[in-house]
């Protein structure tokens, strides 16, 4: 318990109406300690005083040096770099090193980086039989989840966390199965064979070819389509303390290894208000059918009656700066694949909702799922996929984060509090009575 005192450090002065105690609060980075309102407590006997705040909407949980977001300016840097420039300048596999190492790699670097990543890519025999034991209708998503766990079997040394050796060892591995596993899975819906790495591939043409190869000797990927998807890829690479990533850390924090910790961000990222917005667009636009019926499908969202999906953002007040870039990639897979009549209704959407009052009095823009979808569709992908696509670009976010935590001494287990609404000290009654 603190008595105020003069301070000219930032700090917030608490005044407990129960006992008339002040308390001095320090403030360090816009945030103050809960451990701090923890003291505060009407008498000895009460616990400390608790912040109620269901899915953490005003708790920050770590300190984080991988992502930046400034919402309402519409600003995304990973590790420092906006993201315009690295989907622009930059591959994949580039951003995945920026953001576990923390810096750009040098030549050596990135070459080592890339070699170790495709000679990673093969799993266990086993793992083929795993996946292959699966129903055939089976979601991809759930077997990507359920391999990603299973590989924490294939290497018992990853539960040495303590190790940076062993703990980049992971990394490498997981990063470069995963295109492997997802790409399994896809095919597994098909009841097409599963296709083995190439690794004379860049790591997005050799995913395209695991997914598409037939009897060819070679799968020959368009340059276009490898760029948009390697574009996508680094769009979703880390989006700081998302439900995904939060769940990674959370169970992280007990110090499982990070194949199980991954697996939860996957289960995360399964749930439809997480990964399954973009699917809701293409069924939005599907349902729209023609330009026509665009006015009274606005009317209708105005009306209350539905969300223009793919529109809003909980952090973003502002244009998602994805949005933009892949609004460009779009307009270059379609130089390929052809246009997608639901282009023209997804633009007259965002002309429509940009100049009305509703959705600008609401600072309610284009968010990544708003496009994402129509380029997956083209590029061949059945909705279930989508998420699939999502959790391999957010793998090297998703262990960037994990490694930050294992480095960071604040951290603890997360075990959070909470408010007890039940019963208390009941009598049992045995059942013959009860029924009696
Ligand atoms: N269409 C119409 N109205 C909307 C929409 C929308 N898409 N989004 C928000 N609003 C309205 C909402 O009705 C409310 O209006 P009022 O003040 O009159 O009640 C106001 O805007 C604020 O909405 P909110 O629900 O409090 O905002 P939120 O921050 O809780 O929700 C959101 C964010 C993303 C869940 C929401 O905007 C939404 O449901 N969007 C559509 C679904 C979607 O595209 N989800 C993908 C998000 S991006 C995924 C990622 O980053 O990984």
């Amino acid at each position: 318990m603190t008595d105020v005192q003069a301070s000219t450090a930032p700090s917030l002065t608490v005044r407990d109406n129960r006992t008339g105690q002040e308390y001095e609060l320090p403030i360090t980075d816009g945030t103050i300690k809960a451990a701090d309102l923890g003291k505060i407590r009407a008498d000895d006997d009460e616990p400390g005083l608790a912040v109620y705040d269901p899915g953490f909407v005003n708790t920050a949980s770590c300190r984080s040096a991988v992502t930046y977001i400034d919402g309402d300016k519409g600003i995304l840097e990973y590790r420092g770099y906006p993201i315009e420039q690295l989907a622009e300048k930059s591959t994949f596999l580039e951003v995945a090193y920026l953001l576990i190492y923390g810096q750009l790699p040098d030549k050596t670097q990135y070459d080592e980086w890339v070699h170790h990543i495709t000679y990673h890519t093969f799993v266990h025999e086993n793992v083929r039989s795993f996946m292959q034991g699966f129903r055939y209708d089976a979601h991809p998503m759930g077997m990507l989840m359920a391999s990603v766990g299973a590989l924490s079997t294939f290497y018992p040394e990853s539960r040495d966390i303590s190790d940076m050796h062993n703990r980049e060892i992971q990394i490498i591995r997981m990063i470069a199965k995963m295109p492997t596993l997802g790409a399994w899975a896809f095919r597994h819906a098909q009841g097409k064979p599963y296709i083995y790495p190439d690794n004379d591939l860049s790591y997005t043409a050799n995913f395209l070819s695991m997914l598409f190869k037939m009897s060819e000797q070679k799968y020959d990927a368009d340059e276009r389509l490898v760029k948009a998807l390697d574009v996508l890829f680094i769009l979703h690479a880390d989006h700081e303390q998302n439900c995904s990533t939060n769940a990674v850390r959370s169970v992280g924090s007990s110090q499982v290894d990070p194949y199980s910790a991954v697996a939860a961000g996957i289960a995360a990222l399964f749930g439809p208000l997480h990964g399954g917005a973009n699917e809701a667009v293409l069924r939005m636009l599907r349902r729209i059918g023609s330009l026509e019926n665009v006015p009274a499908f606005i009317d209708g969202v105005k009306a209350g009656n539905e969300r223009l999906m793919g529109f809003g953002h909980r952090v973003y007040k502002n244009y998602d700066p994805r949005a933009k870039i892949i609004k460009k990639a779009t307009e270059d897979v379609f130089e390929v694949t052809g246009v997608n009549p639901l282009l023209k209704i997804a633009q007259e959407l965002e002309k429509i909702a940009l100049e009305d009052d509703y959705f600008v009095s609401r600072r309610l823009y284009p968010n990544v799922d708003f496009y994402s979808g129509l380029i997956y569709e083209a590029l061949q992908f059945p909705p279930e996929m989508f998420t699939v696509l999502f959790a391999i670009g957010r793998t090297p976010g998703w262990l960037s984060q994990w490694l930050e935590l294992t480095e960071d001494k604040e951290q603890k287990i997360a075990r959070p509090k909470q408010i007890y609404t039940g019963d208390r000290s009941l009598t049992f009654t045995p059942r013959e009575e009860r029924w009696a």
